[in-house]
């Protein structure tokens, strides 16, 4: 939500989303950015947001805005706030800045210390280049986040629409390279990965279609810009009713083959599960419960 804008940062109060970044840097016109500061800092000690997270993008750390984004955020509102996200991270020093800078923060305003968290956004070639280095770089660290606007400019794709595949390009996926990049550096630093926004808003189809590759891929949640694309991007995230019912029944019936039967590998259904499928359904019915799915199907015991 662009923090210029107080109706749409009023709004997104009611949206029930997992989390609201309000933002400082490129939905906001220069002429507004020192404005906003004050805006996005009412607006999170204001109240009202509920079990959602709360997030304020900054601007990037080569800008002449950026410190005192941070500075002005953290000591009117710093208490309210959960994340920083940093975007055009292109190397691990720009997340080490806004460590220590909000490690001085916390320590001068009595917050404790290490309690604002760090979202990084990976959107061009050098931060793709460094993403291993940037996902180790800081404690604070929670989320990779794949901006596909500014990595379509930085690497000169020929396309005018934000997120979607690049017309013409007869190679497959155009974004699968930096997806399984930035999923694999998160994953190996304990971090979630986040896809990033898709523009055209009336396109759900194609919204679905990039949500659905993403979730497919790992990551674990996607960007909207609009409330209308909500719905679209929470049901490419959420295992589907049949999916959560097998992964629950993985779960029982390898619990019941390893620890009744002694056995390691067993057949469900006529697929050999192990440790493995263990782990992936795991994965599966984690997600199903965070989404409020019910189990329809229980595991019965052969014989
Ligand atoms: C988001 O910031 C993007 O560049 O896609
Ligand atoms: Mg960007």
């Amino acid at each position: 939500m662009p923090g210029s804008t107080p109706r749409f940062v009023a709004k997104a109060r009611e949206l029930g989303v997992d989390e609201v970044f309000l933002d400082l840097e490129d939905a906001v016109a220069a002429a507004e950015k020192e404005r906003s500061r004050g805006l996005v800092a009412r607006a999170l000690r204001d109240g009202g947001w509920g079990t959602t997270i709360k997030a304020v993008r900054i601007n990037d750390v080569r800008t002449g805005w950026a410190y005192r984004d941070v500075i002005d955020v953290v000591e009117q509102a710093g208490q309210w706030l959960d994340s920083v996200v940093l975007p055009k991270v292109t190397g691990p020093l720009d997340v080490g800045w806004l460590d220590l800078l909000l490690s001085q923060l916390e320590r001068a305003t009595g917050l404790p210390s290490g309690r604002i968290a760090i979202e990084a956004q990976i959107e061009d070639a050098a931060g793709l280049a460094n993403v291993d280095a940037i996902a180790a770089a800081s404690p604070r660290l929670e989320a990779l986040i794949f901006g596909p606007a500014d990595f379509m400019a930085s690497l000169g794709m020929r396309s005018l629409t934000v997120g979607a595949p690049p017309p013409g390009y007869a190679g497959g996926d155009a974004f699968h390279y930096a997806h399984l990049r930035i999923l694999t550096a998160a994953r190996a630093s304990g971090l979630q990965a986040i896809d990033g926004p898709f523009a055209t808003i009336a396109d759900v189809d194609g919204l679905a279609a990039s949500a659905a590759s993403a979730a497919a891929l790992g990551f674990d949640g996607k960007w909207v810009l609009h409330p209308g694309q909500i719905e679209a991007v929470t049901r490419a995230f959420s295992p589907t009713q049949a999916e959560y019912d097998r992964a629950e029944l993985i779960i029982e019936a390898y619990d019941y083959y390893t620890g009744v039967q002694r056995r390691g590998a067993a057949m469900l259904a006529g697929e050999m599960i192990d440790e493995a499928s263990r782990k992936l359904a795991l994965a599966t019915a984690a997600r199903g419960r965070a989404a409020g799915l019910a189990r329809t199907q229980r595991f019965e015991p052969p014989g």
